[in-house]
């Protein structure tokens, strides 16, 4: 499933050799912990996350791809590592159109397997000396990454009708990570600390879009087309943008509210939630919100980036607005 979308054009041959540094990450001594890396890696994924981070680098006056790949490639190991433990948590069955580790290998192995990931991501960052503020950064993104998912296991078959808890809870799960991906990117290649900081903020911006669209195609589409299993948040009691909204306005709010507290949902259930939340017009809210967010990312581009670096930064706004997967 890997983009090969105009947007990353600039940086094709970049994520090339990307995929080349996660296959030997991948490797281990232990067969089964290689079987498992490698299938993980070869699963494939949009790369949205180091791409970032390549693409902000090539905006910088200092871009040199043996040193930013290192830092690229453990951004999407921690991402790999952060599935596999939210793939146990929501008891998928399929992620990037394969099984997950949970189906093949169970729970335990899956659990093990991704501190393996984060281990070989912080080994991986040593090969380069990116300085103290960088790996303070990573411990930061991961720290993040595990209290959003916390914060948001606290909250199932709640019904918490919050739209700040929302926010604050996808910020700690997705807007940070792309934020983080933007930001150190810029830092490795020397770009001044103002438009850094810009970057920073349409990272952020993008990532917020990317969660509520995640959070929409939950609802909107089917396990064939995201590659991962359809209605899970639903049937897992988490409580998404959309489905607030329908909370708060449909009139069926009550039976939308049974069945997103009721942790022994039937399949029959989840089915009759989205319809409630499809025509309480808690897609079309969520949408408006993503795209507010894209708005806000496409200002904050600064203007002294090179042009085709720019375009591909806005590109990457288009197709998070747009994506079907
Ligand atoms: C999935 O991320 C988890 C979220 C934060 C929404 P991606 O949609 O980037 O997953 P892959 O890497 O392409 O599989
Ligand atoms: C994203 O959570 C996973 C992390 C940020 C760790 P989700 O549960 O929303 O992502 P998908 O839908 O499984 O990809
Ligand atoms: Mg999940
Ligand atoms: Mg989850």
């Amino acid at each position: 499933m890997n983009l090969s979308n105009a947007m990353f054009d600039v940086i094709k041959h970049d994520l090339e050799a990307l995929e080349e540094e996660l296959l030997v990450a991948a490797e281990s001594p232990v067969e089964i912990v290689q079987e498992i890396g490698t299938h993980l890696v070869t699963a494939g994924g949009k790369r949205i996350r180091p791409a970032l981070c390549l693409l902000a680098a090539h905006g910088g006056p200092g871009f040199e791809l043996k040193r930013l790949l290192p830092l690229a490639a453990a951004l999407e190991l921690i991402h790999t590592a952060s599935l596999v433990h939210d793939d146990v948590i929501d008891e998928a069955g399929t992620r990037r159109g394969v099984p997950t580790a949970n189906a093949k290998w169970g729970n335990q192995i899956s659990i093990l397997s991704g501190d393996y990931i984060f281990a070989q991501a912080f080994r991986l960052v040593t090969r380069e000396d990116y300085g103290n503020y960088i790996y303070h950064r990573l411990a930061e993104l991961v720290g993040d990454l595990s209290s959003g998912e916390i914060i948001q296991n606290r909250q199932v078959y709640m019904a918490s009708k919050d739209e700040k808890d929302y926010y604050s809870r996808i910020q700690k799960k997705t807007a940070d990570f792309l934020e983080i991906c933007c930001e150190l990117g810029c830092i490795v290649s020397g770009m001044s600390p103002e438009d850094t900081k810009r970057m920073a903020e349409y990272g952020h911006c993008i990532g917020m879009a990317f969660q509520i669209t995640d959070d929409l195609l939950d609802i909107e589409q089917t396990e064939a087309k995201i590659g991962k299993p359809a209605g899970n948040d639903i049937r897992q009691g988490i409580v998404t943008l959309p489905v607030i909204r329908a909370l708060k306005e449909s009139p069926d709010s009550e039976e939308l509210e049974a069945i997103v507290t009721d942790s022994g949902m039937t399949e029959d259930m989840v089915t009759r939630a989205i319809e409630i939340v499809k025509a309480s017009g808690g897609v079309e809210f969520a949408k408006e919100k993503a795209d507010e967010y894209l708005e806000r990312a496409r200002k904050a581009l600064p203007e002294s980036m090179p042009e085709d670096i720019r375009e591909a930064f806005l590109l990457v706004a288009d197709f998070i607005g747009e994506r079907d997967f």
